[in-house]
């Protein structure tokens, strides 16, 4: 393969390849169905902005009943790779959730403080229900106990991109597996 088809692979190992995302998502999606049983009323998904945006688009198309997409964009992050524990609304949900099955669609869980914080603020909104589904889990590095309802796949404590996940503002978003990180310090 020539170097520009694989631009990437000086700085990214695959840790989860496509393949492996799909069939875990289509997973997901099967179990979610099942749980919360009949069509109606539709399952509020509420997928945080940037880092989930791919996952969310695969996960809705792996739901078989009525789901509404509702997005937030959060910053916890700065561009660095530590968690700053400021967690921030830097948009924020355009409907009401209240009376709501709402369902939060994240990239990942690393500390938690991300997860702790939204929770607490949609709890005050009086949504009929909250779960969580993350793509990703990394345990070894949390710092608040966030239950996760729906997890694709608990991972070690490496920084990780693609499939939504960003390093250096932005970039790797766009890769269609998941890997890590292993370039640079940018
Ligand atoms: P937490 O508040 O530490 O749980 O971090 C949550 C947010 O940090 C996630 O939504 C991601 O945007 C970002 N994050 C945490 N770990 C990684 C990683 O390994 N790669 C890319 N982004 C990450
Ligand atoms: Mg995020």
């Amino acid at each position: 393969m020539s170097k520009i088809e694989n631009y990437w692979a000086d700085d990214v190992e695959v840790l989860i390849d496509t393949q492996t995302l799909d069939d875990r998502i289509s997973a997901l999606g099967q179990e979610i169905t099942k749980d919360y049983g009949g069509l109606e009323p539709p399952i509020c998904l509420v997928g945080i902005l940037k880092g989930s945006f791919l996952f969310m688009a695969d996960l809705a198309r792996a739901i078989e009943r009525h789901v509404t997409c509702e997005f937030i964009a959060i910053s916890s992050y700065g561009d660095s790779t530590e968690s700053s524990g400021i967690v921030q609304i830097t948009r924020d949900l355009t409907e009401s959730i209240e009376g709501k099955d709402v369902l939060i669609v994240e990239d990942i869980v690393d500390t938690g403080l991300t997860m702790s914080y939204l929770l607490e603020n949609f709890r005050t909104r009086k949504p009929r229900s909250v779960k969580i589904c993350s793509l990703l889990v990394k345990p070894e590095n949390a710092q608040r106990a966030v239950d996760v309802d729906y997890i694709g796949f608990t991972i070690p404590n490496k920084f990780v991109v693609g499939y939504g996940l960003d390093y250096h503002a932005g970039r790797y978003r766009n890769l269609p597996f998941v890997g890590v990180y292993c370039g640079q310090e940018i």
